[in-house]
């Protein structure tokens, strides 16, 4: 049997329940996942909320995953039951036993010093922060915000302008500065009187500002005399490209390459990502409202356990 999230109605957190259903079975060409890890992230809620669409029946919930192949279908070559993969599946992943019908499109196989827990919340955030930077055309020296830095996307991204010869200054609450001053990121908070702390910590000005949150933080920042075409905005809806001339490169500027590529900075040490609390499944509603509600730093996680140990692990132990 299969546990997974889902909700049939719109609403808020509280729709969100675990439901079991049979184990989808593996067609040709197709991978099965034990799913160990799916990450959470703000659109999720977005989802279930009705943003993209109304619900008209059982839906699944979450779009990043980590995970053990447990079968393949004729034609697959690239995969064997046995390897450590992650990827994304939306509005799916938050499942004991996912269905990828398109593994050469979705997964990756997991590099050697990277964890099947991080890995498992990498997805949208991973692939949004390499997106978002590389659009930046950012140079050694330059001085680069990055707002919300303690956030999935936000620590990623900070880090990535920093890796490449950038003084990086990013907002977040005080809480998380230390975090973020280990990651070689200046932090100030954000909110009233943001203008004057930027000013007096780089008066020389900005030469690039990576923003993840809303038109009006946007709209502040826009009074730095930072080049239009030098402001990166994905929290703010597709209309500030319009109304401001900004960049809006997210998720859906991400190349196939992107999130392998983010995986081996990762894994060689060039990129921290904390992962700030692990739920297990039961709790998913509870994960959701430290996410909302906690101001975690770096990613938070359920953990999915299908099969806490295969065949050959139990026996191991059985000896
Ligand atoms: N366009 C795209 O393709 C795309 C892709 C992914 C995400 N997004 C959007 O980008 C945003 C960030 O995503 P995420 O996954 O990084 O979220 P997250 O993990 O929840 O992080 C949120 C960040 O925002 C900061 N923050 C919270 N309240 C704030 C406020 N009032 N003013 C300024 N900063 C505040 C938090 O700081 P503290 O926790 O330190 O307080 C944290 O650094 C979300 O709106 C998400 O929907 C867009």
């Amino acid at each position: 049997m299969t546990r997974r999230v889902q909700y049939t109605q719109n609403g808020d957190i509280d729709q969100l329940h675990i439901a079991e259903a049979e184990s989808p079975a593996v067609g040709p060409g197709q991978v099965r996942i034990a799913v160990r890890y799916a990450g959470l992230n703000p659109v999720d809620l977005a989802v279930v909320g009705g943003a993209f669409g109304e619900a008209t029946g059982p839906k699944g919930n979450g779009a990043d995953f980590s995970g053990v192949v447990d079968s393949v279908g004729d034609g697959v070559t690239d995969f064997s039951p046995g390897d450590l993969v992650f990827g994304g599946r939306p509005h799916r992943t938050q499942t004991t036993h996912l269905l990828i019908r398109d593994p050469d499109e979705r997964l990756d196989t997991i590099p050697p010093g990277l964890s099947t827990e991080v890995a498992g919340g990498l997805y949208i955030t991973g692939r949004t922060a390499v997106a978002g930077i590389r659009a930046l055309s950012i140079t050694e020296g330059e001085t680069v915000l990055v707002t919300g830095a303690s956030g999935g996307v936000g620590i990623i991204a900070a880090q990535l302008a920093a890796n490449l010869g950038a003084r990086v200054i990013g907002t977040a609450s005080e809480a998380n500065h230390a975090l973020l001053r280990s990651l070689g990121i200046e932090s100030i908070t954000y909110g009233e009187g943001l203008e004057a702390r930027l000013r007096e910590v780089a008066p020389e000005g900005i030469d690039a500002a990576f923003t993840t949150q809303g038109e009006d933080e946007l709209a502040r920042l826009l009074n730095f005399d930072i080049p239009a075409e030098r402001i990166n905005s994905i929290g703010a809806g597709p209309q500030v490209a319009d109304t401001y001339g900004v960049r809006i490169d997210g998720e859906a500027a991400a190349g196939r390459g992107d999130l392998a590529w983010l995986a081996k900075a990762i894994a060689y040490g060039h990129v921290h990502v904390p992962v700030a609390r692990v739920f297990a499944l039961d709790e998913v509603q509870n994960a959701y409202r430290f996410l909302r509600d906690s101001h975690p730093a770096g990613k938070v996680v359920l953990r999915l356990d299908a099969a806490p140990l295969n065949e050959e692990q139990r026996r191991f132990l059985g000896h």
